[in-house]
């Protein structure tokens, strides 16, 4: 099939029949609890309302990025119980040496973003592919909070979102995204993948929005969806 025809999008059909925000959460918050929150609605009500705490990293380091813009819109499209912050950012990192980590440690931008990362309840990725992999800087980051003890990726729910002004939307660098967090044992969700392909026009690069009513739309189904991936599977802290 011919790279034009492929769509923007892929969601899982079945997603919008059964979609239900709410249901969803309140579901994966018994399966959270067990059985000490099984007739005890009260509880069950007060992990419903719980706000998660999310941080957003962006792989581009571009001040016009598409995928900066993509990610600064995710606050106004997340569920009411989804507060999302940027994380500290990686644009400080000297390369990685593990010569230097031996010889001067961590240095404070990794372990600040490192921080940021174990104290949320989940990260989400928001990256362009470079020459259909994982951009620079980001792999760099990466690498360095891999080697902090408590890895920071262990067990954490990620989610993964990518634009370029390409057809494809990014879709390769998720797949090595995913590759990475297998190692660092990150827990990603599998759907609603979110590939902004054409992004170009999708956002509107004086004012920064996400112009398009279904591109807004399917990041929102994603970011319901994480927020019950994140009642369902937790997060170490
Ligand atoms: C790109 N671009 C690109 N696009 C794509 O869809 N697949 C790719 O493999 C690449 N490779 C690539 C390599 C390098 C080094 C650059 C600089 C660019 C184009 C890329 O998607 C485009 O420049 C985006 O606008 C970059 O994202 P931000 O900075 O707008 O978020």
């Amino acid at each position: 099939m011919p790279e034009g025809r492929l769509a923007a999008f892929h969601t899982t059909p079945t997603f919008k029949l059964r979609h239900d925000p709410k249901a969803r959460f309140a579901r994966a918050a018994r399966l959270r609890l067990g059985s000490a929150a099984r007739g005890n609605p009260a509880g069950e009500d007060r992990m419903a309302d719980r706000t998660l705490t999310v941080v957003s990293i962006c792989g581009s380091l571009r001040k016009s990025s598409y995928n900066r813009m993509v990610m600064q819109a995710l606050p106004g499209l997340a569920p009411e119980t989804m507060r999302i912050s940027e994380a500290p950012p990686f644009d400080a990192f000297p390369l990685y040496n593990a010569d230097l980590q031996a010889a001067s440690g961590f240095p404070a931008p990794v372990t600040a973003l490192a921080d940021a990362l174990r104290a949320a309840d989940g990260v989400i990725i928001v990256t362009p592919e470079y020459n259909f992999g994982i951009p620079g800087g980001l792999k760099n980051a990466i690498d360095w909070v891999s080697r902090l003890p408590n890895q920071p990726f262990a067990g954490k729910p990620v989610a993964l979102q990518s634009a370029s002004p390409g057809p494809l939307g990014g879709g390769r660098v998720q797949y090595e995204l995913r590759r990475s967090m297998v190692f660092l044992d990150a827990l990603v969700l599998n759907k609603p993948e979110i590939f902004i392909g054409n992004c170009a026009q999708r956002i509107d690069q004086a004012t920064a929005e996400i112009t398009d009513a279904a591109t807004r739309d399917f990041i929102g189904q994603q970011l319901a969806a994480f927020a019950g991936f994140i009642g369902a599977h937790g997060a170490r802290r």
